[in-house]
């Protein structure tokens, strides 16, 4: 058995440093406990809830306040919210945080080095990003402003899904967010 508390886990990072991946990691363990919860990839949500909003540092500021409105009435509900969205620019950010409550949201920066997302590439914007084809791209041609105190800090390069899933949870059970209570043994 096991339960949990509302609290939004914010994933920040760039385009492919593996946001989605441990967030579906998360949700995937929470879903396995019976833990109800929500995931709002930053992918699905421009495609329904910001779907319209470009890239500019204006339209991306609009999509993480919406995602942040969002996040904000679920964990002030009690359900678990799991956000995965480059969110570049502190300043907005900040502001999530100050809306949701500092100790429910969990600022989780999810790095790893541009050389490293070159080589990875999985939807092939960098090379194209890289050949100027695509504007204000992320870490290329538009900034990156990385948390600069973030409650857990992951490398990718270094670390597998698993162990940063691991590194992940361990904080959520440590600080009393999930709460898993042994079988009793008969
Ligand atoms: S955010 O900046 O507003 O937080 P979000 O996470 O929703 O960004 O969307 C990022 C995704 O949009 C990337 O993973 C990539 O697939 C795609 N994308 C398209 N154009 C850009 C761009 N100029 N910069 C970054 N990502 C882009």
């Amino acid at each position: 058995m096991a339960n949990a508390k509302g609290f939004t886990l914010w994933f920040t990072g760039l385009s492919g440093a593996g946001k989605s991946t441990l967030a579906d990691e998360i949700s995937r363990r929470l879903h396995e406990r019976g833990i109800g919860h929500e995931v709002l990839d930053g992918d699905v949500v421009r495609t329904n809830l910001s779907k319209g909003l470009g890239f500019s540092r204006e339209d991306r500021d609009t999509n993480i306040r919406r995602i942040g409105f969002v996040a904000e009435l679920l964990t002030r509900s009690e359900i678990p919210v799991i956000t995965a969205a480059i969110s570049p620019y502190r300043a907005v950010r900040e502001e999530v945080r100050s809306r949701i409550g500092t100790h429910r949201f969990i600022e989780v920066y999810v790095a790893a080095g541009l050389d490293e997302l070159v080589r990875r590439d999985v939807k092939g914007l960098y090379a194209k990003a890289l050949r100027g084809e695509i504007a204000n791209f992320t870490g290329v041609s538009d900034p990156y402003e990385a948390p600069e105190s973030p409650q857990i800090k992951i490398d990718t390069e270094v670390q597998n899904v698993v162990e940063s899933a691991d590194r992940v949870w361990d904080y959520l059970v440590n600080h009393g967010f999930i709460t898993v209570e042994e079988p009793a043994t008969v």
